[in-house]
């Protein structure tokens, strides 16, 4: 099995536009049919339009003496148990007390994955004496944005492990198990589990199997937990339930953007490697931007509440129904198991780039080209091909209303 790896591809990497950008230049002298009488939908941000807890501004209030002092990086007592007591309810972790060292807050997990690829590096070759000669970080593909930026900050080699429908869309850890060489210089693996884009997750054998890999190889996992309550019926299991006590080379990452609808309190945590995440901590005491204290008390509010995630997660089944009612049988379709993204295949009616556009022209549905989310792999084929990436984070009635018109764009 050969990974996309190349300093060819590396190049095109580096002077590359963000998925967004690309997608401005794609349509912006394209104006929507209509676009006078229907308003176009955009469907490309995954940012969730569902309510915050009501709760969060009177905990921030209640609270607000606390802007008046420096947060600890290592985050308030309240919040880490919060979390621990949240991790145990949610996980199988055998009651296990996570104490000081297996928790940290982050302001998002997005500058936790990046700073965390640093810390990582720093730990396989202090810790391990790992010889880091052409450095490797494997990421899945599609991907998050984020990991590329992290991987280039270590002048990594990123690579990239297909999610396709032949591997369940999640990287292929058999076929990655032969690469020993490769292994043998990686410093992180980010695992995106449920997958953005895709919804796919891993179950307890195949993180079993993740993280048996790491400790041969010593890399670290930085799994990427945060779409894990968004399910449709079974919860996703998590890392940290593999582990079976001993959480080395395994750091997850959750967050209250997706679970709690609260993408700008900028709150989340990593937890697991209590030798990483100590070490990790003097690092991010240097250059890491910390969680203020009343936004930890409204984040921990958030995490002893389940009755909004609840709900959350009623309103994306609810959605994704609709969704499965509308394209029907005509336009065969996956729901996720979890996530609020439809990753659907349109390769019968042309590349994803000319549906995005014929999408944005003829009916003012904007959604994000699969392609775009992805890199072409070693003979050229983009994971991402004929896949478009819907983001189901508005109303009910415009879910209805974009998937009435995508229907009638493609099929009449
Ligand atoms: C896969 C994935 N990981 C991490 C993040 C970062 O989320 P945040 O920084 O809001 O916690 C996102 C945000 O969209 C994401 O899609």
């Amino acid at each position: 099995m050969r990974f996309i790896r190349s300093e060819r591809l590396i190049a095109r990497m580096q002077d590359e536009r963000s998925p967004f950008q690309k997608l401005a230049d794609l349509l912006c002298d394209i104006v929507p049919a209509n676009h006078d009488r229907t308003a176009p939908i955009n469907m490309t941000i995954g940012e969730p339009g569902h309510a915050y807890p009501a709760f969060i501004p009177d905990v921030i209030i209640d609270n607000k003496a606390d802007f008046g002092r420096y947060p600890p990086m290592r985050g308030t007592d309240d919040f880490r148990k919060a979390v621990e007591d949240w991790l145990n309810g949610r996980y199988d972790l055998g009651g296990l007390p996570l104490g000081e060292k297996n928790i940290l807050p982050l302001n998002g997990t997005r500058e936790g994955l990046f700073h965390a690829v640093i810390g990582a590096r720093d730990w396989a070759r202090f810790h391990f004496g790992k010889r880091l000669v052409n450095p490797a970080v494997l990421l899945p593909n599609p991907f998050y944005h984020t990991y590329i930026g992290a991987a280039r900050a270590i002048e990594a080699e990123p690579v990239f492990l297909n999610g396709t429908p032949e591997t369940g869309f999640l990287p292929d850890l058999d076929a990655l198990a032969e690469d020993t060489k490769l292994l043998d210089r990686t410093v992180a693996f980010f695992y995106a589990s449920p997958a953005n884009p895709q919804g796919n997750a891993a179950d307890i054998a195949t993180w079993k199997k993740l993280i048996a890999l790491a400790r041969k190889h010593d890399f670290l996992i930085l799994a990427d937990e945060c779409y894990s309550e968004l399910y449709r019926e079974t919860p996703p299991a998590g890392i940290l339930e593999a582990c079976e006590g001993d959480f080395s080379h395994v750091v997850t990452f959750h967050s209250l953007s997706k679970r709690s609808n609260l993408p700008g309190l900028r709150c989340g945590f990593a937890a697991g490697d209590p030798a990483f995440l100590t070490e990790w901590t003097k690092y991010r005491n240097l250059v890491a931007p910390q969680v203020s204290m009343p936004l930890q008390a409204a984040g921990a509010a958030a995490y002893r509440d389940e009755e909004h995630v609840i709900e959350n997660r009623r309103l994306y089944n609810e959605k994704f129904d609709c969704v499965d009612r509308i394209l029907g049988k005509d336009l065969p379709h996956d729901i996720p198991l979890a996530g609020f993204f439809l990753w659907l295949d349109v390769s019968a009616f042309g590349d994803d780039v000319s549906v995005t556009e014929k999408l944005w022209r003829e009916v003012g549905v904007r959604v994000i080209p699969g392609s775009y989310l992805a890199r072409p792999d070693i003979s050229e084929t983009n994971p991402g091909d004929g896949f478009l990436r819907i983001a189901l984070v508005g109303t009910l009635e415009e879910t209805k209303d974009a998937m009435t018109r995508l229907r009638a764009c493609l099929i009449g």
